[in-house]
């Protein structure tokens, strides 16, 4: 949610700070800002509401000189996505720009308003423009004024300030969101995320919480808000490839992004199979101990779709009790789990807001936490008493599609791990595991696009579409449901098959479409009667399986070859689907309305 830039560097701001924030268009796109030091050295802002074209529209022929600069690109929260409330804010010489939520933004304004400073936006965020401008003018020092300014906000923020009469410096902070350095030639980089500096740097290093970056003549300085001693800063090579944040020849992000899947999950298992690939070794779960009575998954969205898959995978190798919770749900209700269960949180971006809470809750009483995520170094690698990383690299469409082929592969890595009880069971399962990238990227190259197209103008041209599935085709029916939901706006639900009888078949009638992966071998069968009710009632079904004796033809058919497996064929097919009919519609694919890539708020 929002995203933030700050540069100190030789280069020219203007177009760095664009270009860097435009690899940030994800989080949000209500309205888009910059701040940089013209020829005079007074800070010159810009601001746009509306996607980042509108700045880039606005900066045209707008130059800066080296020094320090900052951006931002807004998810609106407090105030309208219009200009006013757009960042960076402005308070005397200050300039801010901030991602989070000021709590106790109210109160400050009376009371810096009471004082005479005047509010010129909705925002929460120029609270604390006035604040540190009022510490300004009191300490002379950038720093300090931050550092005093903090004292008196409370919520969370990853702040980056300049300031009118300290050209050269720039200070950031954060808590509660995130915030990651970098360290470029000559240059440092502060940004939400780290495709926003990797075409210049990957060395990368998240800022801790709590304490300030401060760049200025003598170089980068991490200072201890409360005072401690500086921190010496620590910079690790990342191994994203800069154009894996790049779209090459793809149309959109997404559609690119679906066919990294095979990768993705090649990635995710290298290192982790051993000798011949004869079995699973987590190295990183060695500090969670033996295996667990009961797993509780927390999530939320897609990641909580995977956690989903990961119950069925875990319960059918292990006899470990598996939950799954709604991670914003979760963190409010009592613990009522086994003594010495792990609670694991799912989550793309690790800085999900609620998955953090839920994570937090659960150590608060004592249990043990594992993460599964896909950034390194994001919040809540820290949260948690353990990480298992999927490699799906950046994700920049705002629909997860690869990070979730991912997390399938993590879950069925953590359920082959855990896996005791079913030896032969799980050396299959493994078996398939280690074929799946080869034969995915094999299915995605023979795809049949005009059936695919044929059944997106389908879609495209219902009224209501329903997804059902039943055991590992549930978790894919309502993970399909809400793609189709986030992209092309359609109304769209997903159901077990078996609960269709139960209420959801009222809604069948023309103009209602039912869309069916089966890719479950022990529950196909069933699920292919509950598509003969509906079609008993005149409903339409798109059906995406295997062939089977007895049963029609599939409307997308895939090969010869039912399991776990099946299920990365399948997802890739219902991804493909819901872009194919929002291309078709004419929608923004990569940065749906309303929607943010990482939910950093509750
Ligand atoms: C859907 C989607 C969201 C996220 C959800 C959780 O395409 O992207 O539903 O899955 O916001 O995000 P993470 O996984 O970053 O915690």
């Amino acid at each position: 949610m929002c995203g933030i830039i700050g540069y100190n560097g030789l280069e020219e701001p203007v177009s760095l700070v664009l270009e860097a924030l435009s690899r940030l268009e994800y989080r949000g796109y209500d309205s888009a800002g910059v701040a940089y030091f013209d020829k005079e050295k007074k800070i010159e802002v810009v601001r746009a509401s509306g996607k980042l074209a509108g700045l880039v529209a606005a900066c045209e022929g707008r130059s800066g000189v080296s020094g320090s600069a900052i951006g931002h690109i807004r998810w609106a929260t407090h105030g309208a996505p219009t200009e006013e409330n757009a960042h960076p804010h402005r308070s005397g010489p200050i300039v801010v720009v901030h991602n989070g939520i000021i709590e106790n933004d109210r109160e400050l304004r009376e009371t810096l308003s009471r004082e005479g400073f005047v509010f010129s936006s909705e925002t929460d965020t120029e609270v604390v423009a006035h604040l540190v401008h009022r510490f300004f003018r009191e300490t002379g020092s950038l720093s300090e004024s931050v550092r005093l300014a903090l004292r008196e906000i409370s919520g969370s923020y990853a702040l980056a300030v300049l300031c009118e009469e300290r050209p050269g410096e720039i200070v950031a902070v954060r808590r509660g969101a995130p915030l990651l350095l970098g360290e470029g030639e000559n240059a440092y980089f502060f940004a939400s995320d780290v495709p926003a500096f990797l075409k210049w740097t990957r060395k990368v290093m998240p800022l801790p919480p709590d304490v300030m970056a401060v760049v200025g003549p003598e170089g980068l300085s991490l200072l201890p808000v409360d005072g401690g001693s500086p921190l010496l800063p620590l910079f690790e090579e990342v191994p994203w490839d800069p154009v894996a944040a790049e779209k090459g020849h793809y149309r959109h992000f997404m559609e690119k992004e679906i066919f990294e899947g095979p990768r993705a999950i090649m990635d995710t298992l290298e290192g982790r199979l051993g000798p011949g690939h004869g079995r699973v070794m987590l190295s990183e779960l060695s500090r969670l101990g033996p295996s667990p009575p009961e797993i509780v998954f927390v999530a939320c969205g897609t990641s909580y779709h995977a956690a989903l898959l990961g119950r069925l995978m875990i319960e059918s190798l292990s006899d470990i009790a598996v939950r799954v919770e709604i991670a914003s749900e979760f963190r409010y209700r009592p613990l009522r789990i086994r003594k010495g269960a792990w609670v694991v949180g799912i989550t793309q971006s690790g800085e999900t807001a609620d998955t953090l809470g839920a994570l937090e809750h659960a150590r608060r009483e004592g249990f043990l936490t594992l993460a599964v995520t896909n950034v390194p170094g994001s919040s809540v690698t820290r949260e948690a008493e353990a990480t298992l990383l999927t490699r799906a690299g950046p994700e920049i469409g705002v629909a997860s599609t690869k990070a979730f082929i991912a997390q399938i592969t993590a879950v069925w890595l953590l359920a082959l791990h855990l896996g005791r009880r079913e030896a032969e069971k799980t050396r299959q399962a493994l078996e398939i595991l280690v074929r799946a990238p080869a034969r995915f990227e094999g299915f995605l190259g023979s795809l049949d696009l005009p059936a695919l197209d044929r059944l997106a103008e389908k879609i495209a041209a219902s009224r209501f579409v329903i997804f059902i599935g039943r055991g590992l085709d549930y978790p894919l029916a309502i993970e399909g449901a809400l793609k189709l939901k986030e992209i092309t706006y359609r109304p769209a639900d997903g159901y077990p098959g078996g609960e269709l009888k139960h209420g959801p078949i009222a809604l069948i009638e023309p103009g209602v479409l039912v869309v069916a992966p089966l890719v479950d071998p022990d529950l196909a069968a069933k699920e292919w009667s509950n598509i003969r009710e509906v079609e008993a009632r005149g409903g339409t079904v798109v059906t995406v399986a295997s062939p089977a004796p007895g049963q029609p033809l599939p409307s997308y058919l895939l090969p010869e070859r039912n399991g776990w497996e099946g299920v990365f064929l399948a997802t890739a097919i219902l991804q493909l689907l819901s872009y194919r009919t929002a291309v078709l519609m004419g929608n923004d694919v990569d940065q749906p309305r309303n929607l943010a890539k990482s939910v950093t708020v509750e």
